[in-house]
């Protein structure tokens, strides 16, 4: 059955927003899910682009030690002597001298590769090694409307550290049984964070990603996440689809290497529900 025809009222679209007349200062957003795989990355990237096609200054942020947010967005990171590591590390540097346009008016990048991971055990040993990230992001805080932080898939230091810069976190989870599993323990760390270094900090929703409607097992999948989450739950869903992998070979967002799919809108769509949440500008 096509999913047009099992549309409910819960399908109904949210509003293009307006232009922005300035920019910044910019929510922090991590993308967060422990389990590798479940399209973070993904998310980081689409999100980003069609966030930047409605006119918002984007900064995402690379940090997760195997750089395909950098990778996707057309950067040999592994090229690069300098990083977020560097910045994370060096208290007087200056992140502006590492963040790089991207082919996408409006997106830009602070790049990562596998130097990152030194990161999380050189931490260990600093002087709020929890907040060294909040500390580089900082003095851009007001160039951006939103900065979306590509986590690693771990629950780590380097993720405690995004977990602090940010005011909020999406929780990407791939639509298959045993998903939730893990999430408990997810939500827990974000819980520690708050109540020990950020109380700001708020998850702003799961989103279901490669869903597949045709299934019952999806559907059964999205049915124990709403139940478990309720209105966390974004309403948009992202579709299992190769244009995603497709488009990353291509080293493009989706919005851009297929912007008519289906895959596109749903990004877009997903990015509209957010500034409507009032979760970005
Ligand atoms: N909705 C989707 N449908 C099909 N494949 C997807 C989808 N989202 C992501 N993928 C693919 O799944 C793999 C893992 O996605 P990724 O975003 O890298 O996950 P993570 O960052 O959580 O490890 C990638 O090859 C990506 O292209
Ligand atoms: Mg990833």
């Amino acid at each position: 059955m096509p999913e047009s025809a099992v549309g409910t009222a819960e399908d109904a679209d949210f509003p293009a927003p307006g232009p922005l007349s300035s920019h910044g200062p910019a929510r922090v957003i991590a993308m967060c899910n422990q389990k590798g795989g479940v399209g973070k990355t993904t998310t980081t990237i689409n999100l980003g682009a069609a966030l930047a096609e409605y006119g918002r200054k984007v900064l995402l942020v690379d940090f997760d030690p195997q750089g395909a947010a950098s990778a996707g967005l057309g950067v040999n990171a592994h090229e690069l002597d300098r990083t977020i590591y560097n910045l994370i590390m060096e208290p007087r540097g200056d992140v502006r001298e590492i963040i790089m346009s991207t082919e996408v008016e409006g997106l830009d990048l602070a790049p990562a590769n596998i130097d990152l991971s030194a990161a999380e055990v050189q931490l260990v040993s600093e002087v709020a090694r929890e907040q060294a990230l909040a500390r580089v992001l900082r003095p851009v805080l007001d160039e951006y409307d939103v900065i979306l932080i590509d986590c690693q898939p771990s629950l780590g230091l380097l993720t405690v550290n995004a977990l602090t810069a940010a005011h909020g976190v999406i929780i990407p989870l791939e639509a298959e049984f045993f998903a939730l599993r893990g999430v408990a323990l997810l939500v827990e760390s974000i819980e520690r964070v708050q109540e020990r270094i950020n109380p700001r900090l708020r998850i702003d929703g799961i989103l279901a990603t490669m869903v597949d409607m045709r299934t019952l097992h999806s559907r059964e999948v999205l049915d124990r996440v709403r139940e478990a989450f309720g209105d966390k739950v974004f309403n948009t869903k992202i579709s299992r689809t190769v244009k995603f992998p497709d488009a990353s070979v291509a080293t493009e967002p989706i919005t851009t290497y297929a912007p008519n799919h289906p895959g596109a809108e749903a990004y877009r769509r997903l990015a509209r529900e957010l500034i409507a949440r009032g979760d970005a500008a």
